[in-house]
Order: C-alpha cells, then structure tokens, then sequence
C-alpha cells in the first residue's frame, strides 16, 4: 500500500519515512511538496490507499489541497497533521465532522494516536477494496485451484476469486499484481482450501506451472536432492489438478516421465529412506506429498529387493502418482478403508469418491503410453490380505509382488500422514503394518521396507 505526504519541509521527511517504516512495514510513503506536485503524482502513480497534509503548509491551503485530491481520488482517509493553532486555524472543519475517514494528528506527536489514527484510515481502505472487489459470478465459470498452487508464483497473470457465497466472490489477487506469500498463507490459516479462476484462466495456469516444473527437473543432475523433491511435489500438485479437469495429455505424459526419472535419481543419493526421511519436506500430508513420499517407498523396496529394472520403476511410479489422483477433497487420502470411521465425516458423494477413486485413478492410467499393468496396481491400492479391503476384496495369493509392495508403500504413507509425520511413529506404524501384512507375497517386499526404514 501507498501513503502520500505533503509536506513543505523537506527536514522532516526523513523522520516520517523512519516512523512509518517502523510501525507500517507494509505501507510505503511518497512525499511531495506542495498541492500540484501530489496532483500530478495522484494522475500518474498507481492509487494510493491514504493522504497525509502538514496543516502548516506555508503557501498553501491544506483545506483546498485535500478538496483537490478528493474530488480526484474519490473518497480516501486524509489526515492533516499540524500543531493545534494550524489545525484550528487553517482545517476546514467539514472536512473532518462530515468524513467518516478523515482525521487529524496533533503534533507533538503521540505515538499511539499515530498507529491508531493511520491503522483506522488502512483498515478503512482495505474493507472498501474488499467490498468493491464483490461481484457475482456464476459458478460454473469458474473452477477452484488449490490455494498451495499459488505458492509457487509471486504474481499471477489472471484474476483468482474467494468464494464467498455460492454466487458472490471477492477479487483477491489482482492479474500481474505482485503478492506476498504471506497473503497465501492467511488464506490457509483461516481454512480456505481454494482460490477460484475463470475456466481458461485456470487451465492456462496449470499448464505454465507445469513446464515450470518440467524446466527444473529436466536440470536433475544440476540440482540439489531437496530441490528435486519439493518439485516433485509441486510437481504432482499440479498433475492431480490437471488429471482431474483436463485428463491425461502428453504434457502430463512428460511431467510424469520426469517425475519418476528423478524419483531414481534423488534415491540414490540417500541410499536408504533413513536418511532420506529426514530430508523430506512433510508439510501439508496432502495428497501430493503422499504421492511422492509413495513413490520412494517403492523404489526403495524395488532396489533392496533386486527388483528395480525400468519396467518396474515406471510401473510404481507412475501408479504412485496416480492412486490418490482423483479425490477431489484431499482429506479423503487420509481415510484407510471402508470400514474407517472418519468416512462418515464426509458427505454422501464424497463417501462416493472415496470408494470409486481406486477405479477412476485406474482407468486414468490407462491412457498413459509405455507403462504395463499400472491400471491394477492402482485399483488393488486398498485390498489388503485378508480380503477385507476394497473394492474387489482379493487376498494376499490373489495379488502380485509389485501389487503388494505397492499396497505397503501407501499403507506406510497414509498411516505417517495421520501422524503427522512424526517420525518416532515410524516403529508404531511398522509394527502394525507388520501384524497386518506378513502373509504371502507381502512378506519379501515387508522385510526390505523394514531394512530401508531402520
Ligand atoms: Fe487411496
């Protein structure tokens, strides 16, 4: 936000910026010395958010000058700021008694009065940019981004919306304007989950996202293991929006080549998921964390195991990217069956999602070219050996090795997640993976989970 100050004694700028800057951080002061000059500078800056004027300008009206800046500006806090006998003497009255915003600061100043009087003129201007940024649009213009993806932009070159009723929205990152990642996070903090673009919109930044991410990861042996996988995460961020609204493409084809390539490459840097587990970025133990998180839990089964030939990794791979691709409300990637008593938290249709999403990430995956048998890995992702998993109840000699390494490596995932991550989990959840799973095909691929966990 802009302040604009005038004031005819250049000495005192300096001070100004200083208090300003100490209690307004955010809040940035352009001075000027007389009424022309703020003229001229209000026509050809961008808007400012508050007017200051010294009340004891020499060869000026200040009652006039704020007259001047209204009639242009249209309605914004004014403050004079002067010493009693100016304030008196030289303010016209009505422009403090009949303005809702306007106000006076008599010097010598008191420093609380200061942060209260300009708080009060900023906060004013925020809820009047806030309630003229309101428009109705129709929902089905729109579609909802996940609000982590803006995150990865420090400006966005569209309009992205705040739902507010089912047909009211608030504009509330401006197309091309800078923001801060602190706004983002404000949003998360108050349980926002999404920002709305127009359709287009949306699309078009998706797709720029992810040859973003593409750019970065063709560079895999340039950069850091801890670079790499924050981007894979992004990375999988952006593919399971992608999945879901537009389907499989060849750009979502090569963002998952990449994605897995680098899987391999970053492994072999830790060697084991010991070290790599420290490293990892747990932050949201969100569906695309948990994708990636998966994923090297296959790899690390696939190495110790002797099993790790290309078919195999771009088989886990691609299927760890995918099991979870199309659940729409990602607290649903935390639920572990159908018998989970947190389901009935959920509405009908999500509990809907939750049950047909093996199925649907299946039928996803095959439409993508050079992969083998991903499509039953995906939807085996919650059968578990006793036959009382879901959706086709199979039992342990009913399903694969690779099949069972990969029901471990999201079992072990989806149980972390719950956690939190915490990592003096890890004995807990193995120990009960192990009481689960040590049947059949799940014993090989259960001893070398443990010998890459410990
Ligand atoms: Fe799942």
């Amino acid at each position: 936000m802009k302040a604009l100050f005038v004031c005819d004694e250049k000495d005192l700028w300096t001070y100004y910026r200083n208090l300003f800057a100490s209690h307004f951080t955010k809040l940035e002061v352009v001075f000027c010395i007389h009424g022309d000059e703020a003229i001229e500078k209000i026509g050809s800056e961008e808007s400012f958010s508050l007017f200051l004027i010294e009340a004891g300008l020499k060869n000026e009206e200040p009652s006039q000058i704020a007259q001047n800046i209204i009639d242009l500006a249209g309605e914004r806090p004014i403050i004079f700021v002067g010493e009693k006998v100016h304030i008196s003497s030289r303010i016209d009255e009505q422009l403090i008694e009949e303005s809702e915003v306007n106000e006076i600061l008599i010097k010598p100043f008191d420093i609380h009065s200061f942060k209260k009087i300009v708080k009060a003129g900023l906060d004013w201007v925020r809820k009047e940019e806030f309630e003229q940024s309101i428009i109705e649009i129709d929902k089905e213009e729109l579609l909802p981004m996940r609000i982590r993806n803006f995150y990865l932009y420090n400006t966005i070159p569209y309009d992205a919306y705040l739902e507010l009723t089912q047909t009211k929205f608030a504009k509330v990152l401006t197309k091309d304007k800078k923001y801060v990642q602190a706004e983002i996070s404000n949003f998360s903090k108050r349980g926002v989950k999404h920002l709305y673009l127009f359709k287009d919109d949306f699309l078009k930044l998706l797709e720029e996202g992810m040859k973003r991410i593409l750019f970065i990861l063709k560079q895999k042996n340039k950069q850091t293991p801890k670079i790499l996988i924050a981007t894979q995460i992004k990375g999988v961020l952006l593919a399971h929006q992608y999945i879901q609204k537009v389907g499989v493409t060849k750009e979502l084809n090569l963002l998952c080549k990449e994605l897995i390539e680098t899987t391999n490459i970053v492994f072999r840097q830790y060697g084991k998921m010991k070290t790599l587990l420290v490293d990892f970025p747990f932050n949201n133990f969100d569906t695309s964390e948990q994708a990636v998180f998966t994923a090297y839990l296959c790899e690390a089964m696939l190495v110790g195991l002797g099993w790790a030939s290309d078919t195999s990794r771009k088989k886990l791979g691609l299927a760890s990217i995918l099991y979870d691709s199309m659940l729409t409300n990602e607290d649903l990637s935390k639920i572990r069956s159908l018998d989970d008593r947190n389901l009935a938290m959920f509405t009908e249709q999500e509990q809907e999602e939750f049950r047909l999403h093996p199925a649907k990430a299946a039928q996803m995956a095959r439409h993508f070219q050079g992969y083998s048998e991903v499509d039953f890995i995906i939807a085996q992702h919650h059968e578990r050996p006793r036959g009382d998993g879901f959706p086709a109840k199979l039992t342990s000699n009913k399903l694969t090795a690779h099949s069972c390494a990969f029901i471990l490596a999201t079992a072990f995932t989806t149980r972390l997640a719950m956690s939190n991550g915490e990592q003096g989990n890890l004995i807990k959840i193995f120990r009960e993976i192990k009481t689960l799973y040590n049947v059949g095909n799940f014993k090989e691929p259960l001893n070398s989970l443990q010998r890459t966990l410990f």
